[in-house]
């Protein structure tokens, strides 16, 4: 079963918090986000490999570690994945990224795939799913599906904010997928939304309605 990490850092919280308020406006509301997925993408990375390399500083030689092991991809779901790519990107700058696009489907409320872009190398990278959104799960489902498909296997999520219903669904239908999430809320209204969650992502990221 994957585990869920709920980063309760000072820092995350309180930027949370703004992020959540409706008198954000869209301008602050992308610099936020921005900022926290530059923030959680240090603590997503904690557990990656590093090896020894020897240098030298202008004072002596010395053993130094530097990343090692696989390479990493970035999957932001579109369009509100986009949100927070930047930000990980600012501390993982040779970081790759790939897309999937999805909506779902007005009668069967299922997520349909129309846009997939991915690195050619897929199946060796270390892979970061990015969603702001956890709220049914039925999107994150659907990507990660999609990437397994085409070979990905070491793959994690990155949100916001989930639901109960979307990390218990994540989790069933992917085992081996860790969650990083900010906030874990009450639950899902009857329109699907997160409660008291921060509204509709894509249009508070990109000032639609
Ligand atoms: N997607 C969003 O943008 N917000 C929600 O609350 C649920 C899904």
């Amino acid at each position: 079963m994957g585990k869920v990490h709920v980063f309760d850092h000072p820092l995350i919280q309180h930027k949370l918090s703004y992020i959540r308020d409706q008198k954000t406006g869209t301008k602050e509301f992308r610099e936020l986000v921005d900022e926290v997925g530059m923030l959680m993408a240090y603590e997503v990375t904690r557990d990656f490999e590093t090896k020894d390399v020897e240098i030298e500083t202008p004072v002596t030689k010395m053993k130094a570690q530097r990343l090692s092991g696989k390479k990493l991809a970035l999957i932001p779901i579109l369009r509100a994945g986009l949100g927070m790519t930047d930000g990980i990107m600012k501390l993982v700058p040779a970081a790759r990224v790939g897309h999937v696009g999805l909506y779902r489907d007005p009668e069967t409320l299922e997520a349909v795939e129309y846009f997939v872009k991915l690195p050619q190398d897929i199946e060796e990278r270390e892979i970061i799913v990015v969603d702001p959104m956890l709220a049914t799960g039925a999107s994150a489902i659907e990507a990660i599906q999609s990437l397994k498909n085409r070979g990905a296997n070491k793959i994690r999520f990155m949100g916001l904010i989930a639901a109960p219903e979307g990390v218990k669904a994540l989790q069933e239908a992917h085992e081996d997928v860790d969650i990083y999430i900010a906030a874990l809320d009450e639950k899902l209204d009857d329109h699907a939304y997160i409660t008291p969650g921060l509204g509709d992502a894509g249009d508070r990221l990109f000032g639609t309605k």
